[in-house]
């Protein structure tokens, strides 16, 4: 199955399946994140160091008592005077230090965290263009897009953050606690029982911000989906005046969104300030309790500063370790996204003993062919038909009868249920499919050009190809003059999709394209369907030069474009029921063809 899932994967609560295989990722910046992980240590620690000399500072230099002496390289000091010259340069140390570790940390992370991600991304999108036709068809865009954007970011920036926050987290706990235990034991039993109390509903939340988490990704990619539509099908929307339909659905997925964000700001809101609440609960109690022991000169008042400081700064670390649960679960939920994508395999792929395509001998051979796109619901029934080589074929019928269906099998596109498809004798299963597809150009009614020159969507049939070549291409898709009148000739430049081309001149660079290629098969589906006559007629002419020497399957419906085919098969819901020249057909009493014609011509054959 290619359809991605909305919501989380089952695979986001297997950590070790999950870390191995994010492991290939994880090692190419391996050994800077250990030295980020060893050096968030030291700066784990610092704040504990504040806290810590808190205390000496109270003590000797703000209290002044204890007013010792040491020796030290043959002078006598003061302690008290040593503390006072000390502080100043150790402000200054200290500030130097950290800012250091801090700078290289960050720089640390986001390179880590960039290189992973970028890794990732390149990956995805190899897997994005190895997958099926099948996989465009039944996923949206919005989602494709923000699995291959968001995902792969969160997936490896959360994780390094995440990881590095936690060390950072454990160990500026662990100081601090180690400075509070230093000061008072009796009085740190009180404080870190509540801070306990107060990181509890961290826990409880963990679930509610996945659910949410994922729900703001489905609308956000319904959002990514409704954008790429209008601006693909603004002529529609303009046309239909679509306009207000659009900016209502748009509207109603920002409400969406916005009471997505507002529920889970609800349930998560009043956290913080609950903890800080129960908080400031144990350090009222900390605090009467530290004035009896300050009292009964249990402790001393820079003891009891250090650990009242300590007491405040462990709030911070507390609660991000809180967090990093949540967080870390989160992370995972995008690695799950990320393997997800990884795992789908495309169905159409090289078989193990898949040969070259040479070229065709004998011809091509559909034989019983059954396709369908949904599961039972077939579109092509028992399909036969061969063909020859440089036989031009043309495939008519009614609408949906399944003559692009046809076409489409012989790329592989999409692989057929039973039956077999050959290329002198051998199962184009068999072929592989770079060099089927070499062997094949494709028209359709609709061209897609790529943003940049008339040249480069030329050259898109055939990268390397001469400048005399192209000029060839460009001659006998009767572009040459057109090109004459365009101030950059043939290094004009196509909006996106070629919106700035006509009908005709699109369809044009389209057979130029094709024609460069030079494939031995090609395929029109509805190649001037949607032109007007004038058009069709220069058109036609570029079709004439392409379907030269080759072998040509041509879907047309207005069977005037077909006079010129060899033999032309007649499909109605999915089967083939005539075969036969134009003539022979014609000459069917209550021939299909016959009457299609008939209709088209007005009786008049
Ligand atoms: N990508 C697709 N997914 C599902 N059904 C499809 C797809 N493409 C075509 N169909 C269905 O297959 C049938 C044949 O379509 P098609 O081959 O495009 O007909 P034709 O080209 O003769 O008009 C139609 O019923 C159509 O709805
Ligand atoms: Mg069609």
């Amino acid at each position: 199955m290619l359809k991605l899932k909305n919501t989380t994967t089952k695979d986001a609560f297997r950590y070790g399946y999950l870390l191995n295989k994010m492991y290939p990722y994880i090692k190419l910046v391996l050994a800077r994140s250990i030295l980020l992980f060893l050096l968030a240590i030291p700066l784990g620690l610092l704040d504990g160091v504040v806290a810590f000399s808190l205390r000496p500072y109270m003590d000797f230099v703000v209290n002044g008592n204890e007013l010792q002496t040491f020796e030290l390289w043959g002078h006598t000091f003061k302690l008290q005077a040593f503390f006072i010259k000390l502080i100043p340069i150790a402000i200054v140390l200290f500030a130097l230090i950290q800012g250091v570790l801090k700078y290289i940390c960050n720089y640390l992370s986001d390179w880590t965290g960039n290189k992973m991600s970028n890794a990732l991304k390149i990956d995805l999108f190899k897997k994005l263009t190895s997958m099926d036709t099948k996989f465009f068809d039944v996923n949206s865009s919005g989602i494709v897009l923000s699995r291959f954007f968001s995902d792969p970011d969160a997936a490896s920036k959360n994780l390094i953050n995440t990881l590095k926050g936690f060390i950072l987290a454990i160990f500026e706990f662990v100081a601090l606690v180690f400075v509070l235990l230093f000061n008072s034991w009796k009085l740190a039993l009180i404080g870190i029982g509540v801070m306990g109390i107060a990181i509890t509903p961290v826990i409880f939340i963990k679930k509610k911000i996945k659910t949410v988490s994922n729900a703001t990704m489905v609308v956000g990619g319904d959002m990514t989906t409704n954008f790429n539509e209008t601006f693909a099908g603004n002529r529609i929307i303009t046309a239909y005046n679509l306009q207000e339909h659009q900016n209502n659905k748009f509207e109603d997925q920002v409400h969406k969104q916005f009471d997505l964000t507002i529920s889970l700001t609800k349930r998560v809101g009043w956290m913080s300030p609950i903890m800080y609440f129960v908080c400031s609960i144990g350090i009222a109690i900390v605090m009467n309790y530290g004035n009896s022991l300050i009292l009964s000169g249990e402790m001393s008042a820079g003891s009891f500063a250090s650990f009242v400081t300590s007491l405040l700064l462990l709030y911070k670390p507390t609660k991000s370790l809180g967090l990093t649960l949540t967080s870390l679960q989160s992370t995972f939920v995008s690695i799950a996204r990320v393997f997800e994508l990884f795992d789908l395999m495309p169905e159409i792929k090289d078989s193990s003993n898949s040969q070259e395509m040479k070229p065709i001998k004998s011809g091509i051979e559909f034989s019983q062919v059954w396709f369908e796109y949904e599961e039972n619901q077939p579109v092509l029934k028992d399909f036969s038909l061969q063909i020859k080589p440089n036989e031009t074929i043309a495939l008519v019928g009614n609408s949906g009868g399944g003559k692009s269906t046809v076409v489409n099998l012989l790329p592989r596109f999409y692989d057929i249920k039973s039956g077999s498809i050959k290329i002198d004798g051998i199962d184009i299963r068999n072929i592989e499919l770079k060099s089927l597809r070499n062997n094949i150009a494709f028209v359709f009614q609709d061209n897609y050009l790529f943003t940049g020159t008339i040249k480069e969507n030329i050259l898109m049939g055939k990268p390397n190809a001469t400048d005399a070549e192209i000029a060839e291409a460009v001659k006998l898709s009767h572009l040459d003059e057109f090109l004459g009148t365009l101030p950059n000739g043939i290094d004009t430049i196509v909006g996106e999709r070629g919106a700035s081309l006509s009908g005709g001149q699109r369809q044009r660079v389209a057979i130029a394209r094709a024609l460069i290629k030079n494939a031995p098969i090609v395929i029109l589906d509805e190649a001037t369907s949607a032109l007007d006559n004038e058009s069709e007629a220069i058109v036609q002419k570029a079709l004439d030069n392409l379907m030269k020497n080759r072998t040509v399957f041509v879907i047309a419906h207005r069977l005037s474009t077909i006079n010129n085919a060899d033999r032309i098969a007649v499909l109605n819901e999915g089967q083939l029921v005539e075969l036969g020249t134009h003539n022979e057909l014609m000459n069917k009493k209550d021939g299909r063809y016959k009457h299609l014609y008939e209709m088209q011509f007005g009786g008049q054959s």
